[in-house]
C-alpha cells in the first residue's frame, strides 16, 4: 500500500485562486478524539496518523509548494511511557513504509527538529528517507519531530556565535536573513497559512520566528476527523484575508 493516496483530484473542487505557497498544520486533537470513543490514546494517534496521509496527498495535488507538520514537539517527551513508546513504534511503521513507497512519489521529505533524541534505528530510517527523497521535483514536506521553535532559535544562536568566532561571520552581517538561514527551515518561505484543529488557540512552540506575517485559522475539528474539505475551508479563509505587512 503507498504511503499516500495517489489518485488526483478532480478539478472541480472550486479552490480560491490564491493559494498560499507554505502551510503548516498542527496536527493535535488525536487524543480527544480517542477519548471520546473510550479508546486509549495511541487509537487517535493511529487514526491521525491517516490523516496526515490523506491530507499531505491532498496538498500535493493542489500544488502546495511546501507543508510544515508538527508531529511531535519537544515538550511532548513529557507525556507518559507507554504514550510515547506508542509514538515512536507508529513513527517507524510510517518511516518504513515511506521508504518502500516514496520511491514513484515526487514528495520531498525532510525532518526538522533535532533527531539525535531518537533511537538509532529511528534516526537511520529519517536520514534514509531524506537522502531517498532530496531530489525529488515536489512539494517539500517537513516533518517537525522532536521540534521546539524556542531550541530551533538556540541553536542558530550558537552557531552565529561560534561562526562569528571563527571569523566566517562579522556582526554586521547578522541579518533577519542570516538567522533565517540558520533555522531547520533555511532556504524555504515563512508559512502563509498556519492551522490548528483541535479548536486551541495557540502556537505551542511551533514556528515562532517564520510565523511573523503568517495568517491562523484555527479549526474546531479534531485532527482525526479533519478532512478535505476543512482544508478547503481553511484556504478560503486564507484568499479573504487582507495581508498588509505593516502596511495599509
Ligand atoms: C497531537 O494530539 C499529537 C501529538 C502531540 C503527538 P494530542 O495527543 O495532543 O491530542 P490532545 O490534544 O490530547 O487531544
Ligand atoms: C502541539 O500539540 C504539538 C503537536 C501537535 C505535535 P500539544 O498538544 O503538545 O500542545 P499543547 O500542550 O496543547 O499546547
Ligand atoms: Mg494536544
Amino acid at each position: 500500500m503507498a504511503l499516500f493516496n495517489k489518485k488526483k483530484e478532480p478539478e472541480t473542487r472550486n479552490l480560491p485562486e490564491n493559494l498560499p505557497k507554505h502551510i503548516g498544520i498542527i496536527m493535535d486533537g488525536n487524543g480527544r478524539w480517542a477519548k471520546k470513543r473510550g479508546l486509549p490514546r495511541k487509537a487517535g494517534h493511529s487514526e491521525g496518523g491517516k490523516t496526515f496521509r490523506k491530507i499531505t496527498r491532498y496538498c500535493s495535488d493542489i500544488g502546495i509548494k511546501y507543508l510544515t507538520v508538527y508531529a511531535f514537539s519537544t515538550e511532548n517527551w513529557k507525556r507518559p511511557d507507554d504514550e510515547i513508546n506508542s509514538l515512536m513504534k507508529l513513527f517507524r511503521s510510517y518511516l518504513e513504509e515511506a521508504l518502500s513507497d516514496f520511491k514513484d512519489d515526487d514528495i520531498v521529505v525532510r525532518f526538522i527538529g533535532d533527531k539525535s533524541h531518537f533511537n538509532d534505528e529511528l534516526r537511520a530510517l529519517m536520514i534514509e528517507n531524506e537522502e531517498g527523497s532530496k531530489d525529488r521535483p515536489g512539494m517539500v514536506l517537513n516533518i517537525a519531530m522532536n521540534y521546539g521553535s524556542r531550541d530551533e532559535i538556540v541553536r542558530a544562536v550558537k552557531q552565529i556565535v561560534h561562526e562569528v568566532e571563527d571569523g566566517s561571520v562579522s556582526e554586521d552581517e547578522i541579518s533577519e536573513q542570516l538567522i533565517s538561514d540558520r533555522l531547520y527551515t533555511a532556504g524555504q518561505p515563512d508559512p502563509d497559512l498556519i492551522i490548528r484543529p483541535s479548536g486551541e488557540y495557540r502556537i505551542s512552540n511551533f514556528l515562532l520566528w517564520q510565523c511573523a506575517y503568517s495568517e491562523f485559522v484555527i479549526m474546531n475539528k479534531l485532527w482525526p476527523d479533519f478532512d478535505k474539505e476543512d482544508l478547503d475551508e481553511a484556504l478560503r479563509i486564507y484568499a479573504q484575508r487582507n495581508r498588509r505587512y505593516g502596511g495599509v
